[in-house]
Order: C-alpha cells, then sequence, then structure tokens
C-alpha cells in the first residue's frame, strides 16, 4: 500500500502509528529526544520495505533472539518479498564469531549473513536497518570523535538507511559505556524491550497483516 502511495515510510509511521517522543539528558547534560515505536509499528514500516539489513549484537546473544529473529526474516521474504540481509562487525557480542555461532545455530543461510566490508556500503540502499542489541558497533563517533575510547573502530553505517531500528531496553550505553548518539537521529526509533520479546512481536504482527 505504502510503497503503491510512494510515501515516505518514516513519515507515515510518525504521522500517526503512535511514535512518541521520550526525552533524555545526555552523558554531556544536553536535553535531547529519542523517538520510541511499537512492534507493531516495525512491523508495518518493514513489510512495506524493499531492503531491511539486521544487524545483531551482545543484547540479541543475551536474549536469545536468534532463532525469532531467523522467523521474522523469513516471514518478511516469503509473505512480503523484502530483501533480508543480516550484516556483522567483527566485534559485535563478546567473542569472536559470536554472531556467526549464533546465526548458524537459528540455521540463517550463510549466504545471507555478510561481514562489515562487504555490506557497509549497502546501508544507503536500505530501508532499513534493524539494529538488535548491538549499540557499540554502530556509533558514528568513532569515525569523528578522536578523544573518544572508540575513536578509529570501523562501525557498520548504519544511519545511512531510511529507518534505523534500535532493540534494545533503554538509552544506555554498550561496553564501551560511549553514549550513541544515533538514538537522537531523526531516522531513529528505538523499539525498548527484550530482543526476543520486541522481535516475538514484530512476528506476530507481521502473521496478522498477511
Ligand atoms: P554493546 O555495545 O555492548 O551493546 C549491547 C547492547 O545490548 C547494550 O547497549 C544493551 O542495551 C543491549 N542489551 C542487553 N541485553 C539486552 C536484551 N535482553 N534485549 C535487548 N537489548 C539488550 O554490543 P555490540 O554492539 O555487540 O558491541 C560489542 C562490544 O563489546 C564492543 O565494544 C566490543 O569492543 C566489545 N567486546 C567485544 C568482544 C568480541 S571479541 N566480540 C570481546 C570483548 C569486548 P540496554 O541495556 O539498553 O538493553
Amino acid at each position: 500500500m505504502v510503497k503503491a502511495m510512494n510515501r515516505s515510510l518514516l513519515s507515515v509511521m510518525l504521522g500517526g502509528f503512535g511514535a512518541e517522543k521520550q526525552g533524555s539528558t545526555s552523558a554531556l547534560g544536553q536535553d535531547k529526544t529519542a523517538r520510541s515505536g511499537n512492534p507493531q509499528d516495525a512491523a508495518f514500516i518493514m513489510e512495506n520495505a524493499n531492503k531491511v539489513i539486521i544487524v545483531p549484537g551482545y543484547g540479541m546473544a543475551v536474549a536469545q533472539a536468534q532463532h525469532i529473529l531467523k522467523e521474522m526474516a523469513d516471514d518478511l521474504h516469503k509473505n512480503y518479498g523484502v530483501e533480508v540481509k543480516f550484516a556483522i562487525h567483527p566485534v559485535a557480542g563478546r567473542m569472536p564469531g559470536h554472531m556467526n555461532v549464533l546465526l548458524a545455530e537459528a540455521n540463517v543461510p550463510y549466504e545471507d549473513v555478510f561481514e562489515l566490508e562487504e555490506i557497509n556500503r549497502e546501508f544507503a540502499t536500505a530501508d532499513v536497518a534493524y539494529v538488535i542489541g548491538a549499540n557499540d558497533v554502530t556509533n558514528p563517533l568513532a569515525k569523528t570523535d578522536p578523544g573518544s575510547p572508540i575513536y578509529g573502530m570501523p562501525v557498520l553505517d548504519v544511519e545511512k538507511a531510511k529507518t534505523v531500528f534500535f532493540v534494545k531496553r533503554s538509552l544506555n550505553s554498550g561496553y564501551s559505556g560511549v553514549e550513541n548518539p544515533l538514538f537522537f537521529a531523526e531516522n531513529t526509533i528505538m523499539l525498548y524491550g527484550d530482543a526476543k520479546k520486541v522481535t516475538e512481536e514484530i512476528v506476530a504482527a507481521l502473521e496478522q497483516n498477511k
């Protein structure tokens, strides 16, 4: 429907799909605003997307969300014709190959899984980056802030996607302790909650909508 109407998905969602704003005070003491949505909003946006790139991180491992994530990817592809890819950062999680192991356990096809240098330029052509339990590996301060402890680390350019969903429980920082400015970006929607539970609710909505 939205594809046919050629409207911006984000504007559709923000125009009446329950996105709400939450205030926050950053580590620097500045007032900032992060927008949040719900799983039904996210399902709507993703089923109308052409390309979705999933970025898993430590929180996906904690929540053991890999199986439901595979179900979400299958549902989007088979029922809605969405191209779905997985982007793996070399230090996502807490041990080498952490994400690859979990995605393999969930039977995510090897050919759908891409390393950072293979996929990074594709965010610019993605409708959605679904960042699930990942944080530091997306933080653009690694590119721009020489004073940051993560400066120089290659990161996934998720902010180049039209819409970025961050699935996490709060605005808290990750392993590095560095705040992520993307939570407050114009094209970001926070999906607050446990990674598995949020993704389960998205899958339920996708099933209902088909
Ligand atoms: P992080 O930057 O650590 O972020 C993980 C995020 O997951 C947290 O911000 C947390 O936010 C969220 N989270 C935790 N439990 C969750 C749950 N049940 N449901 C949803 N979200 C949950 O992870 P990353 O992006 O994967 O980056 C890895 C970091 O670990 C890097 O800094 C890397 O250098 C470091 N590290 C990696 C390794 C290897 S070899 N992979 C080894 C040691 C250290 P909330 O609290 O808001 O939910």
